[in-house]
């Protein structure tokens, strides 16, 4: 079923640094999904914790904390039909290495934890972290 959702985005530092936002940002767009509302700002590590909170038992934890506050990020709000699984679409697999040709972390990222996009994975975190930058 189609329906109109918005989810949250998150342009990495690895991404940012390598001035890769604006190309990006082109294959959002190319598949229909507008950009609602965006901001370049930089996280502490406090709130990157907070941000991140449901992986705050993985052995990866601190050093995601660690990364997403190392740099400017760009967090944005993307809107269209079925934005939640198309965004993941296009971002690819977790891992680079094992994203399809095409996606963003297949063309962008570096390693699974430099891999240039965040996406929110349902629509109850698509809210909460909405609620997280925006509100
Ligand atoms: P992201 O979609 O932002 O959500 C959590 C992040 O943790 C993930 O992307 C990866 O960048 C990072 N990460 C590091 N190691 C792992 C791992 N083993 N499994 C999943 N995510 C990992």
């Amino acid at each position: 079923m189609n329906s109109k959702e918005q989810t949250l985005s998150i342009i990495k530092p690895d991404a940012v640094e390598r001035n890769l936002a604006e190309k990006i940002k082109e294959k959002f767009l190319e598949r229909k999904l507008t950009i609602k509302n965006q901001k370049k700002i930089q996280i502490s590590k406090e709130e990157a914790a907070e941000f991140y909170k449901v992986h705050q038992t993985k052995p990866f934890y601190d050093r995601l904390c660690n990364y997403l506050s190392s740099g400017p990020i760009v967090v944005m709000i993307l809107e269209g039909e079925n934005a939640i699984s198309i965004n993941r679409k296009i971002m690819g697999a977790t891992d680079p290495q094992k994203a399809d040709k095409g996606t963003i972390r297949k063309e962008f990222g570096i390693s699974i934890d430099k891999n240039s996009v965040h996406g929110s994975d349902s629509q109850d975190n698509a809210k909460k972290e909405i609620d997280f930058f925006f509100n």
